[in-house]
């Protein structure tokens, strides 16, 4: 009752309740929850609102055409609509096309560690037009979740490698069909495993997304030095509230001198530095 007066209240003077989920409330019910806790946004004023991001900021990549046409290319690789049902990802993903981007002009290959069914890898493809650079895109997953060698009890346990092992006897084959027309390289395995496997002598492009410190931690040391001046890298689950995954990408851009750009899609960015 309180929460309906409370939001037509709020639509009457042109504001929208937004749920934001603060610690200790359920959002989803208003009746004897203190209000203080929720920020209430004029909707007519909010340019973007996804992925646990609001903000009245500019954000003209979600008209431009070619970014709309790469990022629902990426979406629909998620046929079992595992990752993407009802949930949207455009300022991530528009980062990660950003990147690709300015990587394309930069000596060496692209690499994904941690791929599912290649949303990002997919997008990107498509933005840059990636067969013309005539790089190598090397992708990388175990197409089975995570692997218990290399994870945590608490990782294992989370509820999206539930999603990640779901459709395991037929993701591998999805990804080939997938990116059959494009020029890449599918590498089956656990990471660190599969590190040796690609072949690029540099690499201009780094996704990181493995929900998992500790291949995380082993790409990162792995692939630096392989690293083109001025290469990239973007770690998808830098800013997660557990803070597990960014304490370890911190720890190694603080052994190489470098810092993590921190963004507010949860991703963070290294960029190597040309002189090192
Ligand atoms: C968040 S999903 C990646 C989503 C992907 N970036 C996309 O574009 O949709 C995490 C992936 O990491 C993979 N993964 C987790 N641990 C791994 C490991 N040690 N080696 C290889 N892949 C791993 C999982 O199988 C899962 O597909």
């Amino acid at each position: 009752m309180l929460k309906k007066v409370f939001q037509k209240l709020a639509n009457m003077l042109g504001y929208e309740v937004y749920k934001m989920h603060p610690k200790g409330t359920d959002a989803g019910n208003f009746v004897n929850v203190d209000l203080d806790k929720f920020h209430v946004l004029p909707k007519a004023d909010v340019t973007y609102a996804y992925d646990l991001l609001y903000t009245q900021h500019n954000c003209d990549f979600m008209t431009d055409p070619k970014f709309i046409e790469s990022y629902n290319l990426g979406k629909a690789t998620d046929v079992n609509q595992t990752v993407l049902k009802n949930y949207d990802i455009y300022w991530r993903i528009h980062v990660l096309c950003w990147a690709a981007n300015y990587a394309k002009n930069l000596p060496g290959d692209f690499v994904d560690c941690g791929v599912n069914t290649g949303i990002f890898s997919r997008a990107v493809i498509n933005y840059i037009n990636f067969n013309a650079t005539g790089k190598t895109y090397y992708l990388l997953d175990t197409f089975s979740g995570l692997d218990p060698t290399y994870s945590s009890e608490a990782e294992m346990a989370q509820e999206l490698n539930q999603k990640y092992t779901k459709y395991k006897d037929t993701l591998y084959d999805q990804v080939k069909d997938t990116f059959k027309n494009f020029n890449v390289n599918i590498i089956k395995g656990a990471v660190p495993e599969t590190l040796t496997q690609v072949k690029a002598q540099q690499v201009a492009y780094l996704s990181v997304d493995m929900n998992c410190v500790q291949p995380e931690a082993d790409t990162l040391n792995y692939f630096w030095d392989k690293m083109a001046p001025g290469g990239i890298i973007i770690l998808d689950d830098y800013g997660n509230v557990t803070n597990e995954q960014k304490k370890a990408h911190d720890e190694f851009a603080r052994s190489k001198g470098v810092e993590v750009l921190s963004l507010p899609t949860c991703q963070g960015i290294i960029i190597k530095p040309v002189n090192l």
